[in-house]
């Protein structure tokens, strides 16, 4: 009886590892086909934008290095959402935020929320959760009002960004939304190619 569980879970892994392998694979073949046209030369931001802010929450790291670079770019103001408590980084955790997103329950911020009034234009980046916006992207969306401004969402994802960006547009009050942009995570040697992705957006944006 237990020899045939053994075989059991041993299947069971081979195949998840079997699948996982394919499902990388795939990935790594779509984002080689999406930043073909990005490699090359460096792009140029020509376009001239008036006073910026870059607004991101970032858990691991990758939303904050596109919000620094799309900052550096245009000479933007930056500002980081924090949550008031540290959030974990344990599986259970990464579950808790399913059922959370699905009640609505979003984590309380620190600190005070940024004085909209002296920008223009403000790009806001979160991290992908289960297929939409991480939860401290709903609390800050929920508290601020952007009237008169126009906002760029950006998001930073594995590989699917779901319902991110008509989330993003249900819950940005009042904003008038320009043209958005996703960014996958990817290894090193497309770091170039990622500033290219960037520039031409920019330089794009309407
Ligand atoms: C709880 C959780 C859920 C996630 N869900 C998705 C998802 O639905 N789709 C996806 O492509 N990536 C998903 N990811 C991966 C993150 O979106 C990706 O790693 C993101 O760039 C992390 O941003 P950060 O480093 O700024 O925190 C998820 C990550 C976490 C922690």
């Amino acid at each position: 009886m237990l020899k045939y569980f053994l075989y059991l879970v041993l299947a069971a892994i081979v195949i998840g590892a079997v699948a996982g392998g394919a499902h990388l694979y795939r990935v790594a073949q779509k984002n080689k086909k999406e930043m073909a046209p990005y490699q090359g030369e460096p792009i140029k931001v020509t376009k001239t934008f008036g006073k910026s802010l870059v607004i991101y929450y970032s858990l691991s790291g990758h939303t904050r290095d596109i919000a620094q670079r799309i900052s550096q770019k245009i000479g933007a103001d930056i500002y980081e959402i924090k949550t008031a408590q540290q959030l974990d980084k344990y599986p259970w955790f990464y579950l808790n935020l399913r059922s959370q997103l699905k009640k609505g329950e979003f984590p309380a911020l620190a600190g005070d929320m940024p004085d909209l009034s002296r920008y223009d234009i403000i790009f806001v980046g979160f991290p992908v959760w289960w297929y939409t916006m991480a939860t401290p992207g709903y609390s800050f969306l929920r508290q601020v009002d952007f009237m008169g401004k126009q906002v760029v969402p950006f998001s930073t994802q594995g590989s699917n960004f779901g319902t991110f960006f008509t989330d993003f547009a249900k819950n940005a009050q009042n904003a008038e939304i320009l043209s958005g942009n996703s960014f996958n995570n990817l290894p090193a040697k497309y770091d170039s190619a990622v500033d290219n992705k960037i520039a031409v957006w920019l330089n794009e944006l309407q």
